[in-house]
């Protein structure tokens, strides 16, 4: 571990990477410059080179981790504040994950669930109990606890909703984002997502998020099985319905028979101010997807949360995957949920939340021009005048690392084990930045 907090980075030469190539529209240069020569600029041109071209990373090159700090290859110190986009809530590298990660890797890491193991049982009890259903369905990534949901509810349309067979229709909210796969992207209304990726995946319908109105119109027709939707939009860039959105879609799907599910991937396990986001409505959908923080961002854990009369719908042999529910996942996804209910990280996230919003909302509004969020899970909009790559150059320059969405937001979402007074130096770094840019 690299102990000391060094400066931030000191640019003097322009290192052109494809990161910096593509992002080339306003200012130039694009990107903050990084030294010719240094360990970053060979972490950067390698990747480059032999990896596929499918993201547009920020230029900071990572070698180590712990808690709300990253360290670059040069040994500069940041605070993370994406959090590996709210995977990982308990903070990097939590010694209690990690500890359960190394003791279980050198007895038994994966046995398929062609065997029993003595890990999933006791996984599953936990999780069931503290979410209050009746059974968990464990997957490895956030795009199969969605496909897993999908699957159920199509399973449920047609053994008890008696759907006619291939009618049943799921419909989601406009600005979804659940994955990448066919079937997620299936339902995406942002180009980006699914541009020359078709055909796409029949019976997916979409309405406009936060209207219950469009909502109802879609739910009345009895081919619709279920409604699958974010309790705030975190891709879309923290997008949070109106106060009564959860409860009006509660009850819709109660009136038509629709099964409500909550993709609870991002928004989940603390990171608004509550277990789940639903919570701050008392809200109890009939299918919950988890994923992300449910390994403390250690391995890929998902899982699906439902009551007996979906979750035994489907038989053996119908669903599963190799390493859903492996052991090593079992023990990781047990204990940080642990870790998160005994460091009570959704109150501290709740507390923090408050204050950060009410200090980003005194920054310049002709920059800063709107502040949303709900307890750690937030994000700013730059003014179309500023650009908000530049904006997090800059916040990377001087030790906070944050990324862009949508060309104008930035979401600031710091792992949960944050304390006030490193909050506080966060705020004054947010600040000290976007008033340099008047
Ligand atoms: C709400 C939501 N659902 C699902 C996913 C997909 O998760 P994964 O990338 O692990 O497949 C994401 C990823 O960002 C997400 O934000």
């Amino acid at each position: 571990m690299l102990s000391q907090i060094q400066k931030p980075l000191q640019h003097t030469a322009v290192v052109v990477t494809r990161a910096l190539r593509q992002h080339s529209t306003k200012t130039a240069p694009a990107v903050g410059p990084v030294k010719i020569g240094y360990p970053s600029e060979k972490v950067f041109n390698r990747e480059d080179k032999y990896g596929a071209h499918n993201y547009h990373p920020m230029p900071v090159a990572i070698k180590e981790a712990k808690g709300v700090f990253v360290w670059d290859v040069e040994g500069n110190k940041y605070y993370d504040f994406l959090s590996a986009y709210s995977a990982v809530n308990q903070g990097h590298c939590h010694p209690r994950i990690i500890a359960a990660l190394k003791k279980q890797a050198d007895l038994v890491t994966l046995t398929s669930r062609a065997f029993y193991n003595t890990c999933l049982g006791e996984y599953e009890e936990y999780i069931t109990k503290l979410f209050g259903y009746d059974k968990v369905l464990p997957m490895n990534t956030g795009v199969e606890g969605g496909e897993t949901a999908c699957k159920l509810a199509r399973k449920w349309a047609y053994k008890v909703k008696k759907v006619p067979e291939n009618q049943a229709r799921i419909i989601f909210a406009a600005g979804n984002f659940w994955g990448r796969t066919l079937a997620a992207i299936s339902s995406s209304t942002d180009p980006s997502s699914y541009k020359d990726y078709g055909p796409f995946m029949p019976g997916f319908s979409v309405v406009p998020y936060d209207d219950l109105q469009a909502l109802e119109k879609e739910l009345q027709d009895p081919n619709v099985c279920a409604f699958m939707f974010e309790p705030i939009q975190g891709e879309a860039g923290v997008v949070v319905p109106k106060d009564g959105y959860l409860k009006g879609v509660r009850e819709l799907c109660t009136k038509y028979n629709v099964l409500m599910v909550a993709d609870e991937v991002q928004t989940g396990l603390g990171r608004t101010g509550k277990r789940l986001a639903c919570d701050h409505e008392n809200v109890r959908p009939d299918l919950v997807i988890l994923g992300k923080a449910l390994s403390g961002g250690v391995l890929p854990v998902s899982a699906v949360l439902a009551d007996d009369k979906v979750m035994l719908t489907i038989l053996p042999g119908e669903h599963g995957s190799t390493f859903g529910g492996n052991p090593l996942a079992c023990k990781v996804a047990l204990e940080s949920l642990q870790v998160l209910e005994e460091e009570k990280l959704a109150e501290n996230a709740k507390n923090l939340g408050e204050i950060l919003r009410k200090e980003l909302r005194k920054l310049p509004k002709d920059i800063v021009s709107l502040v949303r969020g709900r307890g750690l899970l937030n994000a700013i909009v730059i003014n179309s005048n500023y650009d908000a790559w530049d904006v997090c150059l800059k916040l990377r320059d001087n030790g906070l690392l944050a990324k862009p969405t949508h060309g104008d937001i930035i979401r600031f979402a710091p792992p949960l084990v944050i304390t006030e007074d490193q909050l506080r130096e966060c705020i004054d770094i947010i600040s000290r930045v976007v008033v340099a840019f008047k």
